[in-house]
């Protein structure tokens, strides 16, 4: 008996050798995936050389190098795939592959929302509900988005707009500003861009930070966050119930959920859970307002500030508007307004070049192969292998975009096309952004708004080094701030 323990462990340990041994001969010879060039040797029998890229914040960086040695499908890991073509694009997004469960992470309230629904059919349903009111064509004739833009843009995004501002810390306000105001209309979303509200807009940027870089403290600053949109949303409830006229604007997307997720007024008092269902989706958009449209809007502005030539271009393109952007005017947004400013063709290209050198989202777009397989580019991967494409790595195809890492509006007014087969900082198919076309035009708004009555220049105080993108889930500045210098046209003009 006291022989038999240190034999019994031998046997075990020579078991668990054979077994990795035997696993690893069958990756090597027999995997579906050995054909796939690796982007490490070892790819194909760990996972190590990928996690520890990302670990290090080195991930994007690390799939374009590897697709820039390999070609256009690599193998990252025994169950991973990245891939930098539009074959794939198709097969793989258009062709309705479902998210792995890494976006849990994006529920809130412990409920599942748009992007956390995992089945085809029942996202499909979900995002039916508020496809309409996220539309283009909603967004540029429907009476109070415009009441709302011109709102949020003269009253209090512009009046905060006076010497040195950090743009990163009040674009990031913008952005969920916007989205709560379409959401929860103008008397409910948050107001955290005027100066008087600089502790309000701090404090709550401080909770968005926190949750989203799993800093210490995320899952109290994720309950706060939680907690502040519930109570926006009550005055809101409270207000569609008593069938009243109301302050501000109508809430466009709250209504829309409420009417789909408890179309009798009584279940949204009674049934909690139907507010959460609400809720949830509410909160999500307000993220990625926040850092999708904050990062945006903060990288134009620094872009535009390091090229006055295009700056002063694209305030001469903005003359055409007249007195409608000016703050002093007060004329104010008539019905074409919001249609002319998305059809300028220097601003369109100041936005697009911005989406695609600082991709505010940068990193693969995770998808499972379904039960099954799938060929995907000639490569048959077996149900349940994880595949994605990037658009850090889709926006520096060295074939579409010249001198990708330089910032040039210019290649998308004289492109030949195929740029914006490969514009991707949205993805696409039924799961793409339902944002994109809010997005945009939030932008093209303030920066028509910004450059008809400001003139800005990157402060002495700016580190040049610290606007670098993190290479993370979001392309934040590395430094978390961008000093600008405003200065009124018209005093300037004088
Ligand atoms: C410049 C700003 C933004 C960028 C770069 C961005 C980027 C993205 C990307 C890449 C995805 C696709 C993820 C995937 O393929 O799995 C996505 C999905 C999504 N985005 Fe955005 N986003 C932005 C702004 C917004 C805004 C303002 C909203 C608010 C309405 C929003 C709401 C959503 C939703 C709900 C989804 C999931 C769609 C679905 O599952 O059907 N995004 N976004």
């Amino acid at each position: 008996m006291l022989d038999s323990t240190p034999m019994a462990k031998m046997y075990l340990i020579c078991a668990i050798v054979t077994s990795f041994v035997l696993r690893f001969i069958h990756r090597i010879y027999f995997s579906p995936l050995a054909r796939i060039p690796r982007a490490h040797p070892t790819s194909l029998i760990s996972a190590t050389w990928v996690w520890w890229r990302r670990r290090n914040g080195r991930e994007s960086r690390s799939i374009l190098a590897a697709h820039q040695r390999h070609g256009p499908v690599v193998l990252l890991a025994p169950n991973e795939v990245s891939f930098a073509t539009l074959s794939a694009l198709r097969t793989i997004y258009v062709g309705g592959f479902a998210r792995t469960s890494w976006f849990d992470e994006f529920k809130n309230y412990e409920t599942p929302n748009l992007v956390t629904t995992y089945d085809g059919r029942q996202h499909a349903a979900r995002r039916r509900v508020v496809a309409g009111i996220f539309s283009k064509s909603h967004l540029l004739r429907a009476p109070d988005v415009r009441d709302m833009m011109q709102e949020l843009l003269f009253r209090r995004l512009l009046p905060a707009l006076e010497g040195e501002v950090d743009v990163y810390e009040l674009a990031l306000a913008a952005g969920a500003e916007f989205v709560n105001a379409h959401q929860l209309g103008t008397a409910h979303s948050m107001d955290i861009m005027r100066k008087e509200r600089t502790a309000a807009r701090q404090e709550y940027l401080h909770l968005g930070n926190v949750k989203l870089r799993h800093l210490p403290g995320w899952q109290p600053a994720q309950h706060a966050l939680e907690q502040q949109l519930l109570d926006l949303c009550r005055p809101v409830e409270a207000f569609l119930r008593s069938g009243k006229e109301g302050r501000g604007t109508f809430p466009v997307v709250y209504a829309q959920l409420r009417n789909a997720f408890a179309p009798n007024d009584s279940q949204v008092g009674s049934l909690p859970e139907k507010i959460l269902d609400i809720a949830t989706d509410l909160l999500d958009n307000v993220e990625a307002g926040r850092v999708g449209l904050g990062i945006a809007l903060a990288y134009t502005m620094y872009e535009l500030s390091r090229h006055p030539a295009t700056q002063a271009a694209l305030q001469q393109e903005l003359i055409a508007l007249g007195e409608e952007l000016s703050i002093d005017s007060g004329t104010g947004f008539s019905p074409t307004t919001l249609r002319i400013i998305s059809d300028l063709p220097l601003l369109d290209a100041v936005v697009m070049e911005t989406l695609r050198r600082y991709a505010p989202a940068p990193g693969p777009q995770r998808r499972a192969v379904p039960a099954g397989g799938a060929e995907i580019d000639g490569y048959w991967l077996p149900g349940g292998v994880v595949v994605h494409a990037a658009p850090y790595v889709l926006h520096r195809t060295a074939s579409v975009f010249n001198d990708p890492e330089s910032w040039l509006p210019e290649r998308w007014l004289n492109g030949k096309g195929d740029e914006r087969r490969w514009f991707w900082p949205f993805g696409s198919g039924g799961k793409m952004c339902l944002g994109n076309h809010f997005a945009e035009l939030v932008m093209k708004v303030v920066l028509a708004g910004v450059y008809a009555n400001f003139q800005t220049a990157v402060s002495k105080a700016q580190d040049p080094a610290l606007m670098r993108p993190q290479d993370d889930m979001m392309g934040y500045p590395e430094g978390e701030a961008c000093l600008l210098v405003f200065q009124k046209l018209r005093a300037c003009d004088e």
